[in-house]
């Protein structure tokens, strides 16, 4: 794990919930919409979590049949328990190298993923080698570096100003590539043809400061990573900082926009 990734923290399936899960269901009926996948087709969802976008693919899409892999058992503990659909099965695999047959399915999704594996042509080629011809590949992750992503990008701003060595952690600094630019030219390296890029915007509403902070001390994900490894005090500043620089509706409200990138492409 390079020093980058340390806070990474994949484990906890209801922690991720709480801070990312939720807004990756906003999501996904928006990406599912925009691939517009007929009935009856064969699906894998690399890196697919606690399940944020296996449930909506179950519900929208109709699939013969769905696989969810991710390396995190304790994620895929938590899909299990909620998706006991007969049509859909989860293991735990690595998305570099993928447990599955040439040609082996027609629809091959991920969901905010993309950026958090090491070598990402390696996948893109192993989705590729997986996917029957004329199949569709696609992903969508967090604008990060256009500061798309509010909730997050002001939690790294108030972690900087605190702690400016923090700056090499933060998402629009690891990952410079989720641009349509950048996305496009990894794409194109794997080969794959008919590439399509989209903006999908979100609100993210938080009931007071509380709903946006209480996430972040659970550890699960990057920045929250980073925030349960500061010490009280370290903590506490950066939360009265947070909190002062939030000052939502008068009712306590918070609400920030929060934008991804999708990609669909075409497999010949
Ligand atoms: C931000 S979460 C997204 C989870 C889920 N797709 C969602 O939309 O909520 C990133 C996920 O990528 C997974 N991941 C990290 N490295 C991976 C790899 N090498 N192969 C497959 N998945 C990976 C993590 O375990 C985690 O579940």
């Amino acid at each position: 794990m390079s020093i980058n990734s340390r806070h990474d923290a994949w484990s906890t399936g209801e922690s991720y919930d709480r801070y990312m899960g939720r807004w990756s269901r906003y999501l996904a009926p928006r990406f599912l919409a925009w691939l517009g996948v007929q009935a009856g087709r064969d699906w894998l969802e690399v890196g697919c979590g606690t399940g944020a976008l296996s449930g909506e693919i179950l519900a929208r899409c109709q699939p013969r049949s769905q696989v969810g892999i991710d390396p995190s058992e304790g994620f895929i503990n938590l899909a299990m328990q909620k998706e006991k659909d007969p049509r859909i099965n989860f293991c735990v695999a690595d998305a570099q190298d993928l447990p599955f047959e040439a040609s082996s399915h027609d629809v091959v999704v991920s969901a905010l993923v993309l950026n958090f594996i090491p070598d990402r042509h390696k996948a893109l080629l192993e989705m590729r080698r997986i996917c029957r011809r004329g199949g569709v590949i696609a992903f969508f992750v967090w604008d990060y570096p256009g500061g798309g992503v509010g909730f997050m990008h002001k939690f790294w701003q108030a972690a900087i100003s605190l702690n400016p060595s923090a700056v090499d952690l933060a998402e629009d600094v690891r990952f410079p590539f989720c641009t349509r630019e950048g996305l496009m030219k990894i794409t194109q390296n794997a080969g794959l043809r008919e590439i399509e890029i989209t903006q999908i915007e979100i609100n993210t509403a938080f009931r007071d400061f509380e709903d946006y902070w209480q996430p972040f001390t659970l550890g699960a994900g990057p920045a929250p990573g980073y925030c349960a490894s500061l010490d009280p005090n370290s903590r506490e500043r950066l939360r009265e900082k947070l909190r002062h620089e939030l000052a939502g509706a008068e009712d306590g409200s918070i609400t920030l926009k929060a934008r991804a990138w999708a990609m669909r492409a075409r497999v010949d």
